[in-house]
């Protein structure tokens, strides 16, 4: 089973996925990790800070060509591990990206599709798309202390981006309250997870 955690910068998806790796070992489920970007991918601060148009495609087209290899990856690993768990796939780029677009491609809507289309050969969509949703306020609280905030990090952005995850959806999207405790959360992703696999 292949399960994509999404949500803002500060939304805790990165502490709370690898919790939930290891409660799923402590149960016996063989677990996989892995992230979006992977580290082969490339990208200057300059291309990362443009919102223009053709800034925002180009983005796009690099974080879906980091996708491709990625997926190779997950293919192979899908042979070892019951499940796999990735930090950010194809909804960081709807979510991130599909902001930025939406401006020129007539709405969030189109975007999303067109996105979407392109993507379709791409990768396989995750069997499940977890969104810790927090408060816009708190996850930009909790990211302030970063020093070395991404281009992607600014805070009107991460607002508009907040809202593209709460509007987007697709076969596998679960929403989570990403708002308690490390462990809390982890503890609803790893019940949600295990309540897919029996059935
Ligand atoms: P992030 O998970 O925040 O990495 P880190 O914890 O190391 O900062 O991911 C880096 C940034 O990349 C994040 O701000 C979102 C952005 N991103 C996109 O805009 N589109 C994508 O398709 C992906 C995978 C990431």
């Amino acid at each position: 089973m292949f399960v994509a955690f999404e949500g803002i910068d500060g939304s805790g998806k990165s502490s709370v996925l690898e919790r939930t790796a290891s409660i799923l070992q402590e149960r016996g489920v063989s677990t996989w990790t892995t992230r979006e970007p992977t580290e082969g991918l490339n990208m200057s601060k300059e291309l990362e800070l443009d919102r223009s148009f053709g800034g925002a495609l180009e983005q796009f087209f690099l974080f879906t060509a980091d996708r491709i290899r990625h997926s190779g990856e997950i293919k192979e690993k899908s042979g070892k591990f019951s499940v796999i768990l990735t930090d950010r796939h194809l909804l960081s780029s709807l979510a991130y990206q599909g902001t930025v677009l939406s401006v020129y491609m007539g709405g969030l809507e189109n975007t999303v599709e067109w996105m979407m289309q392109v993507s379709r050969y791409v990768a396989p969509l995750p069997d499940m798309t977890i969104i810790l949703e927090v408060p816009v306020e708190l996850a930009i609280r909790r990211i302030s202390h970063r020093k070395d905030l991404t281009g992607f990090e600014e805070k009107e952005f991460l607002r508009r981006v907040d809202g593209a995850y709460r509007s987007i959806s697709f076969s596998g999207v679960e929403r989570i309250d990403g708002s308690g405790t490390i462990d809390s959360v982890a503890d609803a992703c790893s019940t949600m997870i295990m309540e897919r696999i029996r059935k």
